[in-house]
């Protein structure tokens, strides 16, 4: 079940392809909670054979981010996979995956970059090369794995808008499954950094959903002016909240929309409690 070497991985594939079977991959950087565990469900349902990879992949990590104290739970995260039918989980350690060396010296030198256009907005704008890392690691893990089928959730919805791109203009031979946000009853989108949040945080941490969901509201009220729904989010906001970004946007290629319709996305970032949060909904579900 748990496995730590590519070879290992690579060969358990060989078998699985030889006879048929179709195969799933979620990939993870574990703590999983509620959220992913609907990813793995999914995967479960539609692949004979599921890879659920645990890896804190450090090239997706910025300068000061939390690399360091992001947290780790593999154990916990092997049983929850264990029982939720998944084949395996693949751990890697970092020189695994990079090589013994530093990032960016001779050891590992090949980067996936995904299209300015796609990055130089949202999560991108702060978090410069972030998914520089992240698509250059869902490339190697296709390429090992070779799933028919992975999943990635909504929750990350400029990620997976990304990923689906790479894999067209890549021509990647694998079917991305998009998955819906899981969240808490009182509206807090799942994530593992919710960890990092007191008690008072979380409560504060509501404002993300309740800002999206009163901008649904007002759309579905017919208002569709970008700028009179972005007023509708201030009021919402103290002092326990750094807004970093409300943008609207096309759910499909990320234009930035002017008048809202039902395939724009609202994305929003805020700091709560110095912890980053994100969240979006789609206005027209
Ligand atoms: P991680 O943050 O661990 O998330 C793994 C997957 O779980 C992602 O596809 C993410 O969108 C999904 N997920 C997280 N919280 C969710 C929620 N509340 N509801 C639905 N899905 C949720 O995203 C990453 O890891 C990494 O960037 C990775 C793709 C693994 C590359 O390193």
């Amino acid at each position: 079940m748990l496995k730590h070497t590519i070879a290992e991985v690579r060969e358990l594939v060989k078998q699985w392809k030889k006879e048929g079977l179709t195969v799933g991959l979620v990939p993870t950087m574990g703590a999983l909670h509620a959220g992913h565990l609907s990813l793995i469900k999914k995967a479960v349902e539609k692949c004979d054979r599921v890879v659920v990879s645990v890896f804190v992949n450090p090239i997706q990590f910025c300068p000061g981010e939390d690399l360091d104290k992001y947290p780790r739970t593999l154990e916990a995260d092997t049983k929850l996979c264990e029982d939720a039918g998944v084949s395996i989980v693949f751990a890697p350690s970092p020189s695994e995956m990079y090589g013994e060396g530093q990032m960016r010296t001779n050891d590992f030198l090949t980067y996936v970059i995904p299209p300015f256009f796609y990055v130089n907005k949202l999560c991108g704008k702060s978090r410069v090369g972030h998914f520089d890392g992240v698509c250059t690691v869902v490339n190697k893990l296709f390429n090992i794995v070779q799933p028919d089928y992975a999943f990635f959730g909504e929750k990350d919805a400029q990620q997976l808008i990304i990923i689906k791109k790479m894999v067209k203009d890549l021509n990647i031979p694998v079917e991305i499954i998009p998955c819906p946000i899981v969240r808490e009853e009182s509206g807090l989108a799942l994530s593992s950094r919710n960890k990092y949040l007191s008690e008072n945080d979380k409560k504060e941490a509501l404002v993300l959903s309740k800002i999206l969901n009163n901008i649904k509201l007002c759309y579905k009220k017919g208002i569709t002016d970008i700028e009179s729904l972005k007023e509708t989010a201030y009021t919402f906001l103290n002092e326990h909240h750094d807004l970093e970004y409300l943008e609207f946007m096309n759910q499909t290629n990320l234009d930035e929309v002017k008048i809202a319709d039902d395939n724009t996305r609202v994305f929003i970032a805020c700091r709560v409690g110095g912890v980053r949060l994100i969240d979006n909904i789609l206005l027209g579900e």
